[in-house]
């Protein structure tokens, strides 16, 4: 755990310069606008301890597997979000030395992330080695107003030198993953072309053929000699000025990302040089004041203001801020990686996170298309889920979604993930339902939702079989959300899900056939459903599951034999022994009783409507104690949980770990990347725990509580149409409908008319 981040309510700041923190912060200060991102890598040339990272959204090479034992049915790829053409770089040559803050004497040095509106400001001074004194200060956004673009500010100015001084501004294409399996490089060069004012280079993937037109165009505040550089992949533009001492040089850089997902791949270089001339044009400053236009525009919907704790504030707005760089919902064919744009490490971008985590989020704080394209990409690949499916032996339309991917491909290859981990495509249909029951777009499952839920539906009807000896339907041969364990007969949660899913297959089909006959029947067409014998089918297994419970405990088993493991609390592994992921041998960690994540948890957490607070409460009881939240997706579901027995000082706790996760490096792995669908949890943790919030039978309700800790929080909640603002205090709860449209909500169990454009208090 760290503590160098500095609390502040709008702004991340990092004060002093920490070359041994650098890659950790060059996760925290990412930047990042949905089609885009970066690390917060420094412009000029750095050769202290970094990770280069520059991203374009669904651009992606499929790396050969390395594993090594081949199994079959492994997919022959791991598909990679790659680092893809650096576009913020600009050397500086002063006193006839290449200004590198690595090997500086640093006096003073500053980063600052403004959440706000949406950039990141860099400021130093140093000493080269020659002696020369230089201050330096560094804008840079990626635009949320227009995607395909950012810009740069570099004000440099030499404090005791006078004397030439080179500006290299350039587009480098000749960048590695660090994850690379076998250290090849992912792209190609098209063609390039390099102006005084500019350049860019075209690539393009190998084997998936994406191209992205790189390109710069630029100003400097001083006249000089202009030279071009090329190379490989590269183009640069040198301008040799006369510095002098105290004068600050400015170079404004405007940069784009053109790529051949949304344009014919021979109109790359015409678009890209039309946009850099219309973002030249218009000018840093404007730019920039659309910025922060885009972001308030944001903010007014989805901003938590939490008075009382600035921390605690700074780390919520962290959270929602990174949300938002890595997913617009602008775009069907993207999604919401693990670690969104800033860094390399989970490979592909779409995991089960994305419905389990992440839905609720997007639901309440954007539009409804929004969500509505999440689903929608699964959608789109339900034809390889099904391919998926089929490579492993299931049959008639069964799909699996994969635990990973980038295009529909499964891109996980360890057996006990890929093959086993298969709830995954249980929160695939739960987000369908989740998405329903908040929007109340029917109109959806007929067109969509209910091809996806059949489909889902016959894999788990396939993926149990019946046991003589039980006299019960089982599951065998799994890994549930807690990772460690694997290989494990009837886990709760996947058995539980599995019923669930094929139950909501049947209720929707029977839903759109009743209020879409014609729809429907196109469906039953399409794809075979024989509604008769395969319902009949998932009812028998329904009736007849198997659902591992203990009696004398009275909670349900995680697993088959998980009270075989030796029950040991948590409290009382030694601090030394953690984490213990990267403490004891996997060995260790898969005979012990101590668990991942939610799990059971998960299970009581989604389906909470089916359980008394007494089960949730022992089942709670039992398993938060053998917990080690070594996954950054579980403190928040207990938080809810938490929240719900109103344990409101445990809730709180976890609230804390999920919060400033990143800020403070909690796992010591930030420098790896910010985990970004964790940070929906985080929001979770606070609307859905502390606020209570809930929907149910089409209806917002609200069960606040107010951690000690605060004076205040409040949040934004879009639904159906209009805006709330949900204000909880010590006097009691505040909702202010921001919209023009009336809406009733229950607070604490009683409704509450809400006139359009007005509020109401209900006291505590
Ligand atoms: C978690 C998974 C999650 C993945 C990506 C793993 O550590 O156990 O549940 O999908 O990280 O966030």
């Amino acid at each position: 755990m760290k503590n160098y981040i500095q609390a502040d309510e709008w702004k991340i700041i990092e004060e002093g310069f920490k070359p041994e923190l650098n890659k950790i912060s060059e996760s925290i200060f990412s930047l990042g606008n949905g089609r885009m991102g970066q690390r917060a890598n420094f412009e000029e040339a750095y050769s202290g301890d970094t990770l280069q990272g520059n991203y374009v959204a669904g651009v992606y090479y499929p790396d050969k597997t390395r594993v090594g034992w081949w199994k079959n049915g492994y997919p022959e790829y791991f598909a990679k979000v790659i680092n893809a053409a650096n576009w913020i770089g600009i050397d500086v040559m002063i006193g006839g030395e290449q200004f590198d803050l690595a090997k500086c004497e640093v006096s003073s040095f500053r980063r600052e992330l403004n959440m706000k509106e949406g950039y990141l400001k860099r400021t130093f001074r140093a000493k080269t080695t020659g002696g020369v004194e230089v201050e330096g200060e560094a804008l840079r956004f990626c635009s949320i107003a227009d995607d395909e673009t950012g810009a740069i500010k570099y004000t440099i100015t030499p404090v005791n030198y006078s004397g030439p001084l080179t500006l290299t501004p350039y587009v480098d294409g000749d960048v590695v993953n660090k994850d690379s399996n076998y250290d090849e490089k992912f792209w190609d060069e098209v063609e390039k072309e390099n102006w005084t004012d500019g350049g860019y280079v075209q690539m393009r993937t190998k084997k998936t053929g994406f191209e992205v037109a790189t390109g710069q165009r630029f100003t400097v505040s001083h006249g000089g000699e202009v030279k071009c550089v090329e190379r490989e992949k590269y183009v640069g533009t040198s301008v040799e000025l006369n510095a002098v001492e105290g004068q600050p040089i400015t170079l404004i850089k405007y940069a784009a990302n053109i790529s051949s997902q949304n344009y014919p791949a021979d109109a790359l270089s015409e678009v890209l040089k039309t946009t850099l001339k219309t973002i030249g044009e218009k000018g840093f400053d404007q730019m920039l004041a659309e910025q922060a236009a885009a972001w308030e525009q944001k903010w007014r919907h989805n901003d938590i203001i939490i008075e009382g704790d600035v921390a605690a504030q700074q780390g919520i707005r962290f959270n929602i801020f990174q949300l938002n760089q890595t997913y617009t919902g602008e775009d069907d064919r993207l999604n919401i990686g693990p670690k969104g744009f800033t860094g390399e490490k989970y490979g592909g971008s779409t995991y089960w996170d994305t419905e389990a985590y992440c839905v609720p989020f997007y639901l309440a704080t954007a539009e409804q298309k929004v969500t509505r394209n999440l689903l929608l990409y699964r959608y789109k690949q339900l034809g390889k889920a099904i391919e998926n499916a089929q490579l492993l032996g299931f049959k008639d339309g069964a799909a699996l979604y994969p635990m990973v991917t980038m295009d529909g491909t499964e891109s996980h290859n360890e057996w006990e993930i890929t093959f086993e981990e298969v709830h995954r495509n249980g929160a695939i249909a739960y987000a369908i339902f989740n998405y329903v029951r908040y929007t109340g777009d029917a109109q959806y499952l007929a067109d969509y939702g209910l091809e996806v839920l059949i489909a889902i539906a016959r894999f788990w009807s396939q993926r149990v079989n019946w046991s003589d000896e039980r006299q019960q339907y089982v599951m065998l041969g799994v890994t549930g959300p807690n990772e460690y364990e694997n290989n494990v007969n009837n886990n709760w949660y996947t058995n539980t899900i599995a019923c669930w899913c094929m139950q909501y297959a049947m209720e929707v089909a029977e839903q759109v056939k009743a209020e879409n006959p014609q729809k429907y029947q196109a469906l039953v067409d399409k794809v075979h459903f024989d509604d008769g014998n395969e319902t009949a089918k998932f009812r028998e297994i329904i009736g007849k599951m198997y659902f591992p419970y203990n009696e004398k405990l009275d909670v349900f088993m995680q697993q088959d034999g998980y009270m075989d493991k030796e029950q040991i609390l948590v409290k009382d592994l030694p601090a030394a022994e953690r984490p213990l992921n990267q403490k004891w041998s996997w060995d260790r960690i898969l005979r012990s009783c101590f668990i991942k994540q939610a799990d059971v948890l998960q299970g009581l957490y989604f389906f909470e409507d089916q359980y008394d607070i007494h089960t949730i409460r022992r089942n709670y009881d039992f398993y938060e104690p053998r917990t080690v939240h070594e996954s950054s997706l579980s403190p928040c579901v207990h938080a809810v949980i938490a929240a719900k027995l109103g344990d409101e000082a445990r809730a709180y706790e976890f609230y804390l770990r999920t919060s400033r996760l990143d800020l403070d490096d909690y796992n010591n792995d930030t420098e790896d990347g910010c985990h970004i669908t964790s940070m929906a949890g985080t929001w979770m943790a606070v609307v859905q725990g502390f606020g209570g919030m809930r929907v149910k039978d089409g209806k917002l309700s609200f069960n606040p509580f107010l951690p000690v800790q605060w004076q205040s929080f409040s949040f934004h909640i879009g639904f159906r149409g209009t805006l709330l603002n949900i204000k909880v205090g010590k006097e009691g709860v505040q909702i202010r409908n921001l919209s023009g449209k009336e809406i009733t909500v229950s607070i604490y169990g009683k409704d509450q008319l809400v006139d359009a454009n007005n509020e109401l208090m209900v006291e505590a």
